[in-house]
């Protein structure tokens, strides 16, 4: 056995041994040994598209760490700033390091006026806050002259930082106008996830006090959200990087990324499907229908999770703490029926689709008060860490623009014609 491949060229009979490193094959590899061949591979399926650091995911076992540190200790003992510093810097920092980093943050979270007033407010009464945010985030690279200094390794962690500090604000804010209720300023002596509840809900006490069980759910929920090497929306991130664009509107692509139903729009999804099943008696029928290719059933199946998400199970136990506090959520008795009829289904089983990430938090966030178009919202905040973490890597990495090729199935050449001889 050795870590090679050997592949013979049927047009000229020659073979050749292709080494295979890490799991994987080189490009630069192919296109010495097999110049102007390309690799067909629509959604990346095979493809590994970089080297990271990052996260490392295990989908048959279910496995999930960012920089070596399982998933599930970090939900128990971290928080998601603390999780934050440890993607981007590639460690868990000391003492004295959370200390500035938490202060820097902090200093951070005020948005300039005209984002608010020009952008935000700019926009139609039921305008959705995932449109909104796309839009404001792509706005504030238009504020930071020094956002394109992409190789000026300061102006690169000012643009981080802010970014990082200001996803909670641009969301509190787009939900706000969605109300009709004012703007609340963040206020900073509150962390980084009670700042993000006062701006969401304080209305006209002085100070706002968060609940901490449902403060601590909801920064367990930034954590398990924060990266997920490359999904959609975070290789959105890396090719719109890879152009040297500015990290906003990078991150304003990745965001868009994250807004489609198959992404994180899912957890949305997962509520409307849950409302529509009514009843645990109708189960059975939907599941029925979704055998026989009527819809999906959200909040269920991964591209690469062909087992139980890790990120779920943590999820299901935040739950049972969130609805101590709140009272159950009704659509709960519904979700468990559904996973308990989808997992005993040969037709769920041998496809290998498990709950995701977004089959229960949504029914968290409901159970909190978040109205459903918050909820993809709520999962763009802590992702933005991952992104940056990934977009700096890019950097460090030195990569070169990401251009794919395509197999061309359109017309072979013909002349124009003039449109008054077009039958
Ligand atoms: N319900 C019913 N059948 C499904 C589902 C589902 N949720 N997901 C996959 N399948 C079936 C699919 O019909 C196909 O069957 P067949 O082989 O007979 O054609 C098979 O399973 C493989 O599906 P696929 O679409 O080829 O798988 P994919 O890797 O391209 O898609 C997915 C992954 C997440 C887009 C898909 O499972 C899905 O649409 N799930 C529902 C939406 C969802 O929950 N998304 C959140 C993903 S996790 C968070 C995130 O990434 O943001």
């Amino acid at each position: 056995m050795t870590d090679s491949i050997t592949i013979t060229d049927n047009r000229t009979g020659e073979s050749m041994e292709v080494p295979i490193v890490n799991g994987g094959i080189d490009s630069s590899y192919w296109q010495k040994l097999l110049p102007g061949v390309w690799f067909h591979d629509p959604s990346f399926m095979t493809t590994s598209a970089c080297e990271s650091a990052v996260t490392y995911l295990d989908g048959e076992e279910g496995i999930l760490r960012y920089r070596g540190y399982p998933i599930e200790q970090l939900a128990e003992n971290s928080t998601y700033l603390e999780v934050a510093y440890l993607l981007l810097n590639g460690e868990l920092p000391n003492t004295e390091q959370y200390a500035d980093w938490t202060h820097s943050i902090t200093n951070h979270t005020f948005i300039h006026e005209n984002v608010r007033k020009r952008f935000l407010e700019g926009f139609h009464y039921d305008a959705h806050p995932m449109g909104m945010m796309v839009s404001a985030i792509a706005a504030l690279s238009t504020f930071y002259a020094d956002a394109k200094m992409i190789n000026d390794h300061d102006a690169r962690e000012k643009q981080i930082i802010r970014l990082i500090a200001k996803m909670p604000t641009l969301a509190a804010a787009a939900h706000r106008f969605s109300v009709g209720m004012p703007f609340v300023y963040p206020d900073n002596s509150l962390d980084f996830t009670s700042n993000f509840l006062s701006m969401m809900w304080k209305v006209a006490e002085p100070r706002f006090e968060p609940d901490p069980v449902l403060t601590k759910a909801l920064d367990v929920l930034f954590i398990l959200h924060a990266d997920h090497e490359q999904n959609c929306g975070t290789t959105a991130m890396r090719v719109v990087g890879s152009a040297d664009a500015d990290p906003y509107s990078a991150t304003a692509a990745a965001t868009a990324a994250l807004y489609g139903p198959r992404h994180g729009g899912a957890n949305e999804a997962v509520i409307r499907m849950l409302s529509e099943i009514g009843s645990i008696e109708n189960v059975p029928a939907f599941i029925e229908a979704v055998k026989a290719g009527k819809g999906r059933l959200q909040g269920f199946g991964h591209r690469v999770y062909k087992s139980y998400d890790p990120r779920a199970k943590i999820i299901k136990h935040t739950a049972d703490q969130v609805f101590a506090v709140t009272g159950k959520n009704p659509l709960l008795d519904i979700a468990l029926k559904l996973e308990e009829v989808a997992l005993s289904d040969d037709y769920f089983t041998s496809r290998k689709l498990y709950p995701n990430v977004d089959f229960y938090s949504g029914l968290i966030y409901q159970a909190m008060g978040f109205p459903l178009e918050m909820f993809t919202v709520l999962f763009a905040i802590p992702r933005t860490a991952g992104w940056l973490a990934h977009w700096k890597e890019l950097l460090d990495q030195d990569m070169k623009i990401a251009r794919p090729r395509q197999l061309y199935i359109g017309s072979d050449v013909r002349d124009y014609v003039p449109i008054a001889s077009r039958g």
